[in-house]
């Protein structure tokens, strides 16, 4: 097993910015909390993944699968259940979440090292080769705020590509970036799919998911909706979207 995810639920409380009434002031005044709204991203969520499974996550927008990434990957813990990890997680996420922006990139990569687990003599003799596959040239001495959103989702893929965790979580970041990089990156996992690895993979490119994956779940408001062989899952999940598109056209007549 590479991870256990048991009955997970994961609400987000958020402040609301419109600004609070008379009335509602005078409320939370006698309770004493804040105004904030509730999200419920993750609805119990149960999942277990194994150490040879390449996991596609597949769902609309919104349906909590960076959601479910976060809480797996353990930067925020989950409001219901638990999860297991048996191994180091290295993650990779939309926005590269776990690099400092105002730190360079070569720094970056020491921080991600380091924080997957390697030795700083571990990191310095990838460096080169991490370097190399992000072809961020002398933009790696540069800040990551100055990075465009392509440059930083080629760099954390070359982290991760190149550090191999025993379990690598993307999140999009196959999205981003021009063809070829794409191209490239996807010949990379295909590398990294062994026995003793797990890959999750969340991507809106069904083709890539149905290609490197042998298994997709599917999330919806949060739910699982289904889980299995991918190619069955996918036309599942099209069939499923399809329906939902020609009852809001009907709703617009
Ligand atoms: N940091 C956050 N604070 C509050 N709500 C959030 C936050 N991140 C995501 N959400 C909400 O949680 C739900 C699931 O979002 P997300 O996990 O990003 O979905 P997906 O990755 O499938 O598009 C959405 O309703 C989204 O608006
Ligand atoms: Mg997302």
């Amino acid at each position: 097993m590479a991870v256990s995810v048991q009955s997970v639920g994961l609400t987000y409380l958020t402040s609301v910015d419109k600004k609070p009434t008379f009335k509602a002031r005078i409320k939370r005044f006698g309770r004493g909390g804040k105004f904030s709204r509730r999200v419920d991203a993750i609805n119990d969520v149960s999942i277990d993944i194994r150490y040879g499974t390449v996991l596609g996550i597949i769902g609309s927008n919104g349906a909590g699968k960076s959601s479910l990434m976060r809480v797996i990957a353990g930067i925020i813990p989950p409001s219901e259940g638990r999860i297991e990890v048996y191994g180091s997680v290295s993650t990779l996420l939309a926005l590269g979440v776990g690099f400092n922006a105002s730190l360079t990139g070569r720094e970056n990569v020491y921080l991600g090292g380091l924080a997957a687990g390697m030795t700083r003599e571990e990191i310095d003799n990838q460096f080169d080769e991490i370097a190399a596959f992000s072809e961020l040239g002398e933009a790696i001495d540069s800040p990551m705020r100055t990075y465009s959103s392509g440059m930083y989702a080629r760099l954390a893929f070359s982290v991760a590509a190149t550090v191999k965790p025993d379990i690598l979580i993307i999140d999009e970041a196959l999205s981003t970036g021009d063809a070829r990089f794409k191209e490239k990156s996807l010949n990379r996992i295909k590398e990294l799919r062994t026995e003793d690895r797990a890959l999750i993979l969340v991507s809106h490119a069904l083709a890539t998911i149905e290609d490197v994956c042998n298994e997709v779940i599917w999330l919806d408001k949060g739910r699982l909706m289904a889980r299995g062989e991918p190619q069955q899952i996918i036309n599942q999940y099209r069939e499923f979207m399809q329906v939902k598109r020609s009852a809001s056209s009907d709703e617009d007549v």
